[in-house]
């Protein structure tokens, strides 16, 4: 009998294809995804603790979730991801109608793990860290019509920033091999994907942890040359690990897309220090110098935390100065918050909430000024878009993005989805762009 499965994600795009992942595994073992949680033989809650403080919205969820056990007890619920292997089995003390806590190595194991709760209706927690994560290389199914596809090419973190949890929670760096992932972009391309975007927490460093035979921009080349897959995009990098030979990509790689997120953090050399992050501020803006001479029109993105322990107010105004010197494209800002286990947490001089909160409003409008000023300065424009789906804003309009990864909603036919075609840009917003549709290429 077919059982069904409905799983909630919280976080970043690579917790989004764990997902996918977790979809695939178990639509071998009969179960078929489903919208309505309503429906669900199978429940699982895939966390995120990286930026905020995921405990509380999951424990909602939880308790949310605790009807649905009472119509009908044989449903398994389960949860993974960030905050599964920080809790282990003190989630379960807490949540006792939870079935399962399986850890961000235990994937693989996910189909056994169900088959041994629905035998014996016992709770299973299942945490250990694996030399190698077994679950890298599963490919998840293409939906229909679907043109682009992530790919994840390294999992885990070696770089233990003073505020982050991934290390502490992702495990340590591995790289898939070259081949692999070539292999696994060449039956995505096989499937009519055009777009890939290549994961891991730092793939700059990829291939450091398998020895180096090749890097980054080596796969960069490799998948460049893969027939059918037209548009390449990464995330995410650390400045520290930006290479000449990976700039230089920019301009070698053809189907390399104009556009790189590239977390800055903080403007002041005396914070990032105390973040352990190995860059200064003017190296930064060197490097940003480089993309932008090799790569004209690049798009830069990055993340910003505000409030770190002992950051002053001429540390703040450091952030602030920094942004307006770089312009960056778009940029994820988040209030400093202390995770268990850091090195951050250990430190004194905490910045107040109330300080935290001024200072992320006066971040964020500063960047959505720049960015509404980076999407007007593209009026006029002739852009290359991959059409990916029918427009949120209306149902006549399809979308897309430009290879610099703005989302631009022109009016044209749906049979258009999944082509590349010029659009004119006629209008622009805060979160997007209008066009008008000029060319199929
Ligand atoms: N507090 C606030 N922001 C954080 N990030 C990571 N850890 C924390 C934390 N403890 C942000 C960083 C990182 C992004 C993924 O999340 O900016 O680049
Ligand atoms: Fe966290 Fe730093 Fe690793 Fe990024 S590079 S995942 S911020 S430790």
């Amino acid at each position: 009998m077919q059982k069904n499965l409905f799983i909630y994600t919280f976080g970043c795009q690579m917790n989004v294809h764990d997902s996918e992942k977790i979809a695939a595994l178990m639509e071998k073992s009969g179960y078929a995804s489903v919208d309505d949680v309503g429906k669900a033989d199978l429940i699982i809650i895939n966390t995120c603790s990286v930026r905020e403080r995921a405990a509380q919205k999951v424990y909602s969820q939880l308790g949310r979730l605790k009807k649905f056990k009472k119509m009908k007890p044989k449903l398994i619920i389960g949860v993974g991801g960030c905050l599964a292997q920080q809790l282990g089995s003190k989630f379960i003390e807490r949540v006792p109608h939870l079935d399962l806590v399986f850890g961000t190595h235990n994937i693989h194991s996910l189909p056994d793990l169900i088959a041994k709760i629905e035998e014996t209706g016992q709770p299973v927690v299942r945490t250990e860290f694996h030399e190698e994560v077994k679950s890298l290389g599963i490919l998840a199914p293409t939906k229909n019509g679907k043109v682009t596809a992530y790919v994840t090419i390294m999992q885990g973190c070696n770089n233990f920033c003073s505020y982050c949890v991934v290390p502490h929670l992702r495990g340590k760096e591995e790289s898939r091999s070259l081949t692999e992932i070539v292999k696994e972009v060449e039956v995505l391309a096989g499937r009519g994907i055009k777009e890939v975007t290549l994961l891991g927490q730092n793939v700059n460093s990829y291939g450091r942890a398998i020895g180096n035979r090749h890097d980054f921009a080596d796969l960069l080349h490799e998948i460049g040359s893969i027939a059918g897959i037209e548009r390449i995009r990464f995330t995410t990098s650390h400045p520290k690990d930006l290479s000449d030979k990976l700039v230089c990509c920019f301009s070698e790689v053809d189907k390399l897309c104009e556009h790189i997120h590239l977390p800055v953090q903080t403007g002041s050399d005396r914070v990032l220090k105390m973040m352990n992050r190995y860059y200064t501020n003017a190296e930064y803006c060197e490097r940003v110098d480089k993309l932008r001479s090799i790569c004209p029109g690049i798009s830069i993105t990055s993340d910003i935390i505000v409030g770190f322990p002992g950051e002053a107010d001429g540390d703040f105004q450091a952030t602030i100065d920094m942004m307006g010197k770089i312009r960056f494209d778009n940029s994820f800002s988040f209030k400093y918050s202390e995770r268990d286990g850091t090195a951050a947490a250990e430190l004194g001089d905490k910045v107040s909430e109330c300080v935290k909160t001024d200072r992320l409003k006066i971040v964020q409008a500063l960047q959505e000024k720049h960015t509404l000023e980076k999407n007007e300065a593209m009026i006029g424009n002739t852009e290359e878009i991959l059409v990916e789906e029918i427009s949120k804003n209306s149902k006549e309009d399809i979308a897309g993005r430009t290879r610099t990864n703005k989302i631009v909603n022109f009016r044209g036919s749906h049979t258009l989805i999944g082509k590349t075609v010029s659009v004119l840009i006629i209008d622009a917003y805060q979160h997007s762009l209008k066009g008008r549709l000029l060319d199929v290429n």
